[in-house]
Order: structure tokens, then sequence, then C-alpha cells
């Protein structure tokens, strides 16, 4: 694993998440391969308004979607734009031939934190940022950008909605993975049932175990766990932590033959990348302004000297809500 460097654990998730390659955090339907629709039109539609030789700054780029957008709009437009890309985290932009062209005229950096990025004031024609500028310190954040922008760029933001799809299933895992991990501790529960059975690796050598009291004790109470957990996220929409929780439990299905050394592995990995998980579905929810937070983040920005130009709601078909698109005239 790599390490980022300050802002300590949720940088580390962010690191970890972005070494997969995917270039964005959607690992599922839409936005798989990058950001398109009606999220595509808005970018470019942004990118349309800048003339030959601007720059663009991305702050929080992960690993590079908008960059990737902005370089296809220079090529599709014929035009020539700087584009840089920072985030705090250590990124890994993927290795699809495709994407690595697109990007190859990008500059993307690692360990730039957004608050302070160390570049020279009056570089930028347009700062972009999505899902990202409320994960930082907005105010801080807020007099970095105003300090890189040129007079009169533009810095665009869109920002997790307290109603989207993405943030609505960000509360619900984060509370499914912390009980999951925390209350019911089913990795540890795993792990101490190998302990005693982990070598018994053929159905005789199981066979022994069958009324072995402690095994038995702790079967019991990881079927427990597990109905606990199918309860609590009843009602749910489809639950990716309990399709983890169930994945412990190969260690004694499709991975009963392996030697118990392997099973344990197994078990700690699973719950480190669950654990990863949980924190970035924590740093989504917490990232999110409700209403007035919002309104008082946009009172602050103008206080910075930036102008409100336009505010609306992004979505993605009729009424699923993406988040909220926020253009400021600096
Ligand atoms: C939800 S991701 C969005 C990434 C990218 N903009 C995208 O749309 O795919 C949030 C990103 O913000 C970054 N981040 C959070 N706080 C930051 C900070 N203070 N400075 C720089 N990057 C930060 C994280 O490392 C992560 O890559």
């Amino acid at each position: 694993m790599s390490r980022a460097t300050g802002h300590g654990q949720q940088a580390q998730a962010w690191s970890d998440f972005w070494q997969h390659g995917s270039l964005t955090t959607f690992f599922q339907g839409s936005f798989q391969t990058g950001y398109d629709g009606p999220v595509a039109d808005f970018w470019n539609a942004v990118f349309d308004e800048l003339d030959d030789d601007r720059a663009i700054l991305d702050l929080a780029t992960g690993n590079g979607a908008i960059p990737y957008l902005a370089a296809a709009r220079a090529e599709a437009l014929g035009r020539n734009w700087q584009i840089v890309g920072v985030d705090y985290a250590i990124i890994h932009p993927s290795s699809d031939p495709r994407v690595r062209a697109m990007l190859s005229g990008v500059m993307l950096h690692s360990g730039v934190s957004m608050e302070q990025t160390g570049m020279p004031a009056d570089s930028f024609d347009l700062i972009t940022s999505h899902f990202g500028f409320e994960y930082a310190d907005p105010q801080a954040a807020g007099r970095e950008a105003r300090r890189l922008l040129k007079p009169g760029g533009r810095l665009v933001l869109v920002m997790h909605h307290p109603e989207s799809a993405v943030v609505r299933q960000a509360r619900r895992d984060y509370r499914q993975t912390r009980r999951c991990l925390f209350e019911e501790q089913l990795d540890r529960k795993v792990i101490d049932l190998l302990d005693i059975v982990g070598d018994a690796r053929s159905s005789q050598a199981r066979a022994r175990f069958r009324h072995h009291r402690q095994a038995e004790r702790l079967r019991h109470e990881i079927n427990r766990s597990m109905q606990r957990l199918i309860d609590s996220a009843r009602g749910e929409d489809d639950s990716q932590t309990y399709r983890v929780a169930q994945s412990f439990l190969r260690v004694f299905a499709d991975l009963v033959d392996r030697p118990k050394r392997e099973k344990v592995e197994f078990v700690r990995q699973s719950r480190d990348s669950l654990e990863a998980y949980s924190r970035r579905m924590q740093s989504m929810a917490r990232a999110t302004m409700d209403q007035a937070a919002h309104a008082e983040f946009i009172e602050n920005m103008k206080v910075l000297g930036l102008e409100l130009e336009d505010e609306r709601e992004l979505k993605y078909g009729a009424d699923d809500l993406i988040g909220r698109a926020v253009l400021f005239r600096g």
C-alpha cells in the first residue's frame, strides 16, 4: 500500500482506493468508465467557454475524471489547454490505453492538498472540482482557489447534495459497515473460529469439530451476527456490506481447503478493504453540506471575493439527483 502524506487515514483510504485505477469513485452503473450523460454535458459547456491557450486546474482530481473530460473536449474543439489536476491522495490513473492516451498531456499531482497547493498565484483561467471541494476545509480551499484564479477566471464546483443517491448510499453503507465490523465484530469471530478449525482441511478432519463446544458457540455467534446484519439492512436497497460480510464466510465454503494461514489472511484483507470503504463513505457523508451549511458556504465564498454566477441541481434523467452545480467568477 502506498502512503499518502498528511491528512491521515482519510487520505490513506482514498490512496488505497485510487490504486485500483478506476476513473471515478463509481464501481457500478453509469460513470464506471468516466462521467457521461448530463454530467459530461455540464462540464463540456463549462469548457466550451474557454478560448485557446487557457489553463485549467482540477482540485481533488482523484484519478483524473474531470481532466479526462477536459482533454477530450480540447481535442474535439482543436484547442490547446494546459490541464493540471491535484489530489492529496496518491493517485493512480488507469492503465486503459484509451484513458492513458487522453491523459498523456495532462499533469496530475499526488500528495497536494487543495488548501495549500504551492502553485503560483493568478495562474488558472478555470478551476474545477467535482465532488472534491467540500471534502477540504472550504474556507481555506476557497482562499487558495481565489489566489490561484486569474482575474475574471471561473471556479466551477459540482458538490454533493444531501438527497442525492450517492450520499444516501454513503450514509447507509457507513452505518452498515460500522455495524458489521465494530458492533458484530464479524471478522474477529470468523478468525477465532479459524483458530480452532482452520487446519481441518478434509471433511473427515472437520467432522471432529462438529461437537467442539467453543467452535459450536462461535458458529452460533456468527450465524446470529449474519442474521442481525440481514435484519438491520432489511428495507434498505441492495446491501454492499452484507455481500462483503458474506464473503468472509468463504473461508468455510469454497476456500475451506486452503491452509489456515491463507484463510486468516483472506479475512484480514477483506476486513481492511471494508474498513477503507467505510472511511470513504464516512468522508462522503461528512463532506455533504445541508441547506444551511451550503448557504453559509456561498456567503463565505462571496466574502472572499468570488461572485456567484449560477447555482443549480444536476440531475441524471428526470429525478436522479447527482449534486449541486455552483459557478463562481473570480
Ligand atoms: C469523491 S472523490 C472525487 C474525485 C474526483 N474529483 C472524481 O470526481 O472522480 C474525493 C477526492 O477528494 C480528495 N480530497 C479530499 N480532501 C482533499 C484535500 N484537502 N485536498 C486535496 N484532495 C482532497 C480525495 O483524496 C478524493 O480523491
